[in-house]
């Protein structure tokens, strides 16, 4: 939550024109009623970002991100909430009240500058060790997996030497507090009292975030030994959910195209080898937050994974995730080498390009996969492999696609094309109630959020609909998070009698994530006309509450409720709510 009262955020809000705002940053040109302009979130030549006036909202149908004038500061200015606030205070001379909270920003953003402060000194520690001859295991081992030296002085390598304390004595003489230190998570306190470091012994990595500051590390160990690499811990200034390695470099690039891979070394091989638009990601499961900043920097991933089974299951994992992100996905797999590092050491980096050349469409690679798990000369396989496949087509959002698709899988697979067909069809009658507006937005796995969407969007066109739905289905019926935050916002403001609008719900939203989530919902959902409205209310309505049902079944199948919740979601079938009713 916030650190102001609710009052005083409106108040900033409302003197802060967004049109104002947003210009003093952007060029922007009236179009009917919104005011559009070149985003300055993204690289483009022809205008997406649209500032609306009436809402006091801005959304780029390019790149997804939206939200109010704070929204718009925290984002340009890279501000938190609080700050962009303070920013908007000034901008009209509004006094901000001061607190112990406003005390506790300043505190928390020395602390954040002496830990960038700690990562550059523990840095160009690492580096001169490395250098030295204290580092030489180190730089030998590079020697071997040939890396250059300039590449090595690109990415800051270093190597972490092997007494005990030695970065910690070094940031003590600098003068950071104990407490300090150990928030930077590159030192920690044994029980007798003594600091070690984290790292000893390793080749390390520094983790650099987009705007240039070393935020972590990770380290790898010399020969044998466990684990193989050690990354620092979340801190106050490195989200591993955030941040891809070398994202500084890919962005630099201005290729608007990422290669994506599993390891460090796979991307600094890459790197090398010329091609400087590569990310990885940071030992953990790529999410959907990785996602978003990949969006913010690029239209178009190519996953390349390593070629083994592992690397086959995180590329399958990591579709949909950029999928419903609005990125383009190709699949890339290296031959005769088990990581893209090794290929290019074999094969080169000229090789290396043609490869990249061959990187197929990701419905393909998917369909490759399915087929895998079925032996297609048995007949009852053969229909379980269409089913799937019916499946996967079905998510695609153009028909056109989704023929062309179709078609090359029903030749590659030798499976009947009209039964495909058929399957698709009945799939998507379930979704077609929900019409976007815009051809951007994905419909992700059978259209539930779509579903999710819908209703919000009924419930604020007006409190009718709120009167009757809020009978019939409970915000935690909406199980993400965030639609389960939106709802019970909603309800509660509908409770309340106070006002419900876009504005209202986007101001309710504190991250730039969350309002781009929420600007985008309204900008895209399509109006209802009367006489469709109840049907689709009520589709809508049956399809969130059997997701609902389903997740509550699926969490826990020992559950002794479980054969209520099978009969309730049997009910929903039979729920019909009639606007006469209202
Ligand atoms: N990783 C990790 N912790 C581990 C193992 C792996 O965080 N214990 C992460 C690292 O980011 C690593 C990536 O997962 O770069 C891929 O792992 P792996 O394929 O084992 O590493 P490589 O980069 O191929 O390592 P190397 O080539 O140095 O052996
Ligand atoms: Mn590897």
């Amino acid at each position: 939550m916030s650190y102001y009262p609710r009052e005083v955020i409106d108040d900033i809000r409302s003197g802060n024109d967004i049109v104002d705002v947003v210009g003093q940053y952007v060029k922007l040109k009236r179009s009917g009623s919104s005011y559009v302009g070149l985003c300055p979130f993204h690289n483009e030549k022809t205008p997406s970002f649209h500032v609306n006036q009436d809402g006091q909202y801005f959304h780029c149908f390019g790149c997804g991100v939206g939200g109010d004038v704070i929204g718009f500061m925290m984002k340009y200015g890279n501000y938190s909430y609080p700050d962009a606030l303070k920013v908007l205070a000034e901008r009209i001379n509004y006094i901000l009240p001061e607190g112990e909270m406003s005390a506790d920003i300043v505190k928390k953003r020395e602390l954040k500058q002496n830990l960038y402060e700690i990562h550059k000194i523990a840095a160009r520690f690492y580096y001169e060790q490395l250098m030295s001859d204290n580092g030489k295991i180190a730089a030998e081992y590079l020697d071997k997996r040939e890396v250059k030296l300039g590449i090595r002085r690109k990415f800051g390598l270093g190597y972490s030497p092997v007494a005990k304390g030695a970065l910690y004595e070094n940031l003590k003489s600098k003068g950071f507090s104990e407490d300090t230190i150990l928030k930077s998570g590159l030192v920690y306190k044994r029980d007798n009292g003594a600091y070690y470091d984290k790292f000893f012994n390793r080749l390390m990595f520094p983790i650099i975030d987009v705007y240039g500051n070393i935020i972590g590390f990770g380290g790898r160990v010399l020969g044998d030994g466990q684990p193989k690499y050690l990354n620092s811990p979340e801190t106050e200034i490195f989200n591993k959910s955030r941040n891809l390695y070398n994202l500084n470099n890919a962005k630099a690039s201005k290729i608007r195209e990422f290669i994506l891979v599993e390891g460090y070394m796979d991307a600094i091989a890459i790197y090398q080898a010329g091609f400087h638009n590569v990310v990885a990601s940071l030992g953990t499961a790529f999410n959907e937050n990785h996602a978003k900043v990949l969006k913010s920097y690029a239209d178009s991933v190519i996953l390349l994974f390593d070629s083994d089974e592992a690397g086959v299951k995180a590329v399958l994992r990591a579709i949909p995730v950029l999928e419903n992100a609005g990125l383009k996905i190709k699949v890339l797999q290296v031959h005769d080498a088990k990581d893209p590092d090794e290929f290019i050491k074999r094969f080169g980096a000229a090789e290396f390009g043609e490869l990249l050349k061959t990187a197929k469409n990701h419905i393909i690679f998917q369909a490759e996969q399915l087929q895998k798990k079925y032996d297609l000369e048995i007949l009852d396989d053969k229909i379980a492999f269409s089913k799937d496949i019916a499946k996967l087509l079905s998510n695609i959002e153009s028909s056109i696609e989704t023929d062309a698709y179709l078609k090359e899988v029903s030749k590659m697979t030798d499976i009947d094309l009209p039964a495909i067909q058929d399957e698709i069809a009945k799939l998507n009658n379930g979704v077609a109630v929900v019409r976007m507006a815009s051809k951007g937005s994905k419909i992700n796995k059978n259209g539930i959020d779509e579903a999710r969407s819908g209703l919000i969007s009924i419930l604020v066109s007006n409190k009718v609909y709120y009167d009757l739905l809020s009978k019939h289905i409970k915000p935690e019926e909406f199980v993400d998070d965030f639609y389960v935050k939106t709802v019970s916002y909603i309800y509660s403001l509908y409770s309340q009698d106070k006002p419900v609008n876009k504005e209202s719900i986007i101001g309710y939203f504190e991250t730039v994530e969350e309002q781009s989530r929420i600007t985008k919902l309204f900008v895209r959902q399509v109006g209802y006309i009367d006489d469709e409205i109840e049907k689709a209310m009520n589709d809508l309505v049956r399809k969130v509450k059997e997701a609902y049902y389903d997740k509550m079944i699926s969490d826990d199948y020992s559950n002794p409720e479980l054969p209520k919740l099978m009969e309730m979601k049997r009910n929903v079938s039979k729920l019909y709510i009639s606007l006469s009713d209202g």
